[in-house]
Formats: C-alpha cells, sequence, structure tokens
C-alpha cells in the first residue's frame, strides 16, 4: 500500500467526513494536555487552518506523546467525530501516531511565540512553515496561477524567453555577468581587455533584466503573446521594494497602441487580484489581520486608513487614474507638499525623473487610487519607446500602486525603424549587435506594445506585507545569497 494515503487537512474542513477512517500527516503547532488526553494541533500546509487531533493515553503510548512536540512531524490514523469543544466543528480521534521527524523542544527555532520577520528571514528554511508564510505563498501561488489563467483565457501564448543573453534590454547597466574565464588569470586582448572570444558564449554574456525584447520578437509571429520568468538586477539599492532576483511578467502584443496597452493592463491587474479574493478567503482574513496589527505600530500619520481587503476590494471596483507625466508634474510642483519642502528631492523643472516619494505622494495623498503615468520625457525612458509626436515625450506608462509605488513599466514600442535607429544611435546602443531586433521593424512592422509586472510587487500589495523580502521564498538582495 502507498505511504501517501492521506487525506489534505484543506479537503477535510471542506465538507463533512464524520465516521469516516482518515490518515493525516503534518507538522505539531501546538500540543496541550489534561489528565484524560492530549490535543493537538496540526498543520499540513494545504491551508492556514489547524486540524485538532485527539490522543487518548490509553490508546496511544507515553514515549510516542513525548515526542509529540512544536514542529514534529506526525502521521496520525484514526476516525473524524464530532468535536466537544468549540473552535472546531471536527476532529481526528487518533487510534495510532507515528513520528515522521522529530523536532527537539530546545533546538527548533521556531517556538510558539511570535518571531520578527527580520529574524525570520535569517531562517528562511523553517520560515515556510509559520501562518504568515505559509499564507504568504498560498496567495504567491494563486496570483502566478491567475497570471497564466488571464492570459490563457485571452489567447495568449506563454512564451520562454533566455535567461542568458547579450543584451541588456534596459540599457541601465545593471547585469550579473555570466563567465566560465578564470576570474584569476582572464586571457586578454592585444588592448589588455578581457577577451571574451574566448569565453563559453564567444562574446560577454549577462543574466537578463527582461525578456521583453525576445518577446517582441515572438509577438511579430504569434501577436499576442507573455513571459514569466526570473529576471536579475545588480542595482545596489537596499529598499523594501527592491530584489536582485525577482519574476516579471511581460505581455506583448502586436496591433496594440498605448492606449489598448493601458487597458489591458488594468484588466489584467484586477482580475488577478479578484482572483485571489474570491480564491484565498482564509490566508486574506488571516493577513488581514497581521497587517491591522503592524499599522498599529506606525506613527498616525502613516498608518493607512483602509484595510488589506477593503485596500483590494478598491483597487478592483475602481477606475485607475490616468494623467500623463506632465500634469503629474504640474500637481506635485504646485503641491503644499513640495512648497513646504516636504519632498526630499524638490520638483522643480519639467524632465527630472520622479521618485519614490512623489509616485507614492501622487497614490496616497493626492488622487487616492491607483495611477497609469503616461508619456514621460524620452530621455528618462528606455530606447524602444514610441517617440510622440511633440518631440521630448514617449508612449511610456508606469502603473503606481498605494504603498507600492511603481508596480508595472510599459510603453507602446517604436515600431518605425527610422526612428528607432536613430534613437539608438542617440543613445549608444550598438545597432549592429542587436540587427535581430530591428530586423522586426524592417520586415512586417506593425504597431505594437506590452509592459513588465514585477510579480512581487503584486504579491506585496496583495498580502499586504512591508518587505518585497518577505514575499519570495529564498530573497536575494545585496549581501544575501543564504538557502
Ligand atoms: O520598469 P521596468 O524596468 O520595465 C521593464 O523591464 C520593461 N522591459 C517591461 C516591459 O515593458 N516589458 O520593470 C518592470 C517592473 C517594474 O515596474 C517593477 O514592478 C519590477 O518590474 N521591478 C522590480 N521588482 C523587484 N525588484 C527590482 N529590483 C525591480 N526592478 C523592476
Ligand atoms: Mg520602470
Amino acid at each position: 500500500m502507498s505511504f501517501n494515503k492521506r487525506i489534505k487537512i484543506k479537503k477535510l474542513l471542506e465538507n463533512d467526513h464524520i465516521g469516516q477512517d482518515a490518515t493525516i500527516m503534518g507538522w505539531v503547532r501546538t500540543k496541550r494536555s489534561n489528565k484524560n488526553v492530549t490535543f493537538i494541533a496540526i498543520n499540513d500546509g494545504s491551508t492556514i487552518n489547524n486540524y485538532q487531533v485527539v490522543a487518548d493515553p490509553a490508546l496511544i503510548e507515553e514515549d510516542i506523546l513525548k515526542k509529540v512536540t512544536t514542529g514534529a512531524c506526525l502521521k496520525i490514523n484514526g476516525k473524524i467525530v464530532a468535536s466537544q469543544g468549540a473552535g472546531q466543528q471536527a476532529e481526528i480521534s487518533a487510534s495510532s501516531i507515528e513520528i515522521l521527524g522529530e523536532a527537539d523542544a530546545e533546538t527548533y527555532p521556531l517556538q510558539p511565540k511570535k518571531h520578527s520577520l527580520e529574524f525570520l528571514r535569517e531562517i528562511a528554511h523553517l520560515r515556510i512553515r509559520t501562518n504568515t508564510f505559509g499564507a504568504v505563498f498560498r496567495v504567491r501561488h494563486a496570483l502566478a496561477f491567475a497570471v497564466h489563467k488571464y492570459f490563457n483565457d485571452k489567447g495568449f501564448f506563454y512564451i520562454h524567453t533566455p535567461i542568458i543573453t547579450a543584451s541588456d534590454a534596459e540599457g541601465a547597466g545593471e547585469t550579473f555577468k555570466v563567465t566560465v574565464l578564470d576570474l584569476k588569470n582572464p586571457p586578454l586582448t592585444d588592448q589588455g581587455k578581457i577577451n571574451f572570444k574566448e569565453d563559453f558564449f564567444e562574446r560577454e554574456t549577462n543574466l537578463t533584466v527582461s525578456g521583453q525584447l525576445e518577446g517582441e520578437l515572438a509577438a511579430m509571429g504569434l501577436a499576442d503573446i507573455y513571459t514569466f520568468g526570473p529576471t536579475f538586477r545588480a542595482e545596489n539599492s537596499n529598499t523594501a521594494r527592491h530584489l536582485a532576483e525577482f519574476w516579471m511578467i511581460e505581455p506583448e502584443m502586436a496591433f496594440y497602441d498605448a492606449q489598448d496597452n493601458q487597458d489591458l493592463a488594468e484588466d489584467f491587474l484586477k482580475f488577478v487580484i479578484s482572483y485571489a479574493l474570491e480564491n484565498c478567503k482564509d490566508d486574506l482574513e488571516f493577513l488581514d489581520k497581521r497587517a491591522a496589527e503592524e499599522e498599529t505600530t506606525k506613527k498616525a500619520d502613516q498608518r493607512s486608513e483602509m484595510g488589506l481587503i477593503d485596500r483590494l476590494k478598491f483597487v478592483v471596483e475602481n477606475e485607475f487614474q490616468r494623467i500623463t507625466y506632465t500634469e503629474a508634474i504640474d500637481i506635485l510642483r504646485n503641491s503644499n507638499h513640495n512648497k513646504k519642502k516636504k519632498f526630499q528631492y524638490l520638483v522643480e523643472s519639467w524632465g527630472v525623473d520622479l521618485q519614490s516619494e512623489h509616485e507614492r505622494y501622487l497614490v496616497e495623498k493626492h488622487f487616492n487610487k491607483p495611477v497609469i503615468l503616461t508619456d514621460y520625457p524620452k530621455d528618462i525612458k528606455a530606447f524602444y519607446m514610441r517617440q510622440n509626436d511633440d518631440g521630448k515625450t514617449v508612449a511610456a506608462m508606469d502603473i503606481l500602486f498605494p504603498g507600492i509605488g511603481e508596480i508595472v513599466g510599459g510603453s507602446q514600442r517604436e515600431e518605425r525603424l527610422d526612428y528607432l535607429t536613430k534613437r539608438m544611435e542617440e543613445m549608444n546602443i550598438p545597432t549592429e549587435e542587436m540587427w535581430w531586433y530591428l530586423d522586426t521593424r524592417r520586415f512586417g512592422s506593425t504597431p505594437h506594445a506590452g509592459f513588465g509586472l514585477g510579480f512581487e510587487r503584486l504579491v506585496l500589495f496583495v498580502t499586504g506585507m512591508g518587505n518585497i523580502r518577505d514575499v519570495i521564498a529564498f530573497p536575494r538582495t545585496p549581501g544575501h545569497a543564504e538557502f
């Protein structure tokens, strides 16, 4: 007989199993005993809810019960019975308990008391067993599934773009190098530079910062595609919003202009958030309470007015505010915040890049809802964005979310070969190396557009966690690559 004849706790809680024999397996959360009976709360990861095991010392040996400690892993056989106690309708009355893995009470790092999120980050290999991280990763899964469902239902094709590449799509130069050369003694060219011709790919390569450029190639044949893969950025930003390794979703659509792109992005975000609201009720209720508790530790002016679930519903039910960069600059420049010098970076002239304090002011103070900011100055955006007729701006869009700032970056792409080549030359992007990208404009070019959603920023928003390191299982940030 197979070992895994267990029923998941989520399933047990879904309908009435009273009178049935069952096997459950999971980790001990708590144990309490009185003279006659021992109660064990078991969690098996399928749901935030624990299941109550009732162990009668007349049936279960003392030696076994001693090993039932917080964190130990158990297999329980028994009968599902109606519960006498408050708190649950049914429980399992154990006929046998097998200790699958002991957890020494003295040395087990996860004690029943509350640990700080910072401490839990240091034991990321165990934090997945806590209520908070269980909830976060179940929600993360639901969101990933919703992403695929949304695009699949719309007839988009999932493209796997390369992780190792020779291009720096965003042109920010923040790439991790990929090499097999001997770092102590690399081959050199006549000019004394590292000779990458002798490297594995016979050229300089790096980890991708975005799948967009390859995504565009695919859209020029399949029309509607999306990528969902890991991306890597060696930016040294130690913030609660940045990771060195994060996951990005990048849809790319032929026959879309800037407005079509904005409509899709808004619809998509609303869909995935609704999906979580519908499918992660227990976890979101738990996270809502957690976030509310955390709010009480903040200063009054930094607390958010809405609870987590209300905030998610608000985003789903309301139209995003759409404004241009130029309008945003006017709002910021004339704001009391700016006049009273409350911004760290004062907004003085058209053309400056927006800092996250400005983005958050627009979203959280001025409009109080998600904002789609469009038509940025071309000098602060990537080479591939479509140039507007004013000669100054490009058809960019950033979507800004409350508490997060930028969650999406995208644009209509420059489909005109002459405009694109000229812009690349101005920005010192080698047009010969990018011949394959330019070929799409040479042969059968068409208006097209796309965007990138930072998956962890989405998970951060939906779970109400405060730090991006707490929504990816094993975060990679400057100085941290443990586990
Ligand atoms: O705005 P970005 O740099 O846009 C692109 O990479 C485009 N190629 C997307 C496209 O048009 N296909 O990045 C897109 C999103 C950001 O809005 C942000 O949500 C997220 O990726 N992001 C990060 N998330 C976590 N850590 C980082 N270091 C991030 N950098 C960007
Ligand atoms: Mg961006």
